[in-house]
């Protein structure tokens, strides 16, 4: 089981919140983890954070609203990154998650199971709003848009993702596991062939199309939208 440290900005006040928050982040080292829980959208502290931490961190959602954003930060050695860095951490984490949620399940942990399982439901569509929106779009402009590109089928790949997300948190919902360990298995398999695909081919081609600094800045595209 994963246990990140939690820093739950509702609680510190409003006048040293945000020294507290940059602090905690900068304190990162590489592969140490924090998920930051605030009162709504992140995306002003994400910007500020590519400009006075360059390089430092990797985050991703773990909720999105209406009442609470939660975001798990990870610290990391100080390089450029490419989208092989970025997206490729972002699917593992994201296996991690899924193996919690369903491990907790099979405890009987049917509670905590259900929001680990919605945690999984938020990264996981929102990595593949960010490659359908963002990544692929600039990738297909920039290659001159070939009408059989690799990214089409990605996209489509991404129906049969959300698909089985949406079987697991009906099956999770009531509580059925049976059911639940068919559904994860399946959507194990389809993101293990979708992210292979990802990870040997696209994401170097990707990494390849593009020099820096303009790669970084598409990746920085990715950490913000
Ligand atoms: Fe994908
Ligand atoms: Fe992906």
């Amino acid at each position: 089981m994963t246990t990140i440290p939690v820093l739950d900005g509702r609680e510190i006040p409003p006048e040293t919140r945000l020294q507290e928050i940059m602090s905690r982040l900068t304190a990162l080292a590489p592969g140490e983890s924090l998920v930051l829980v605030a009162p709504h959208d992140p995306g002003k502290l994400l910007r500020m954070l590519l400009a006075q931490l360059p390089n430092r961190l990797m985050w991703g959602p773990l909720a999105k609203g209406p009442d609470a954003w939660r975001w798990q930060f990870v610290g990391r050695e100080p390089a450029p990154r490419t989208v092989c860095d970025y997206l490729i951490w972002d699917h593992r984490r994201m296996e991690e998650i899924l193996a919690d949620a369903l491990a907790l399940a099979q405890a009987g942990n049917w509670q905590e199971a259900q929001a680990r399982f919605a945690e999984h439901a938020v990264a996981l569509t929102h990595h593949a709003f960010i490659e359908d929106e963002v990544l692929f779009p600039a990738y297909d402009e920039a290659t001159g848009n070939l009408p059989d590109g690799p990214t089409a089928l990605m996209m489509q790949e991404h129906h049969d993702v959300r698909a089985g997300i949406e079987r697991i948190a009906r099956a999770a919902k009531q509580r059925d596991l049976e059911e639940l360990e068919d559904a994860h298995d399946a959507l194990v398999d389809v993101a293990a062939e979708h992210h292979a695909k990802e990870e040997e081919i696209l994401f170097p081609g990707i990494d390849e199309t593009f020099p820096q600094p303009q790669l970084a800045e598409l990746v920085e595209k990715l950490m913000l939208a």
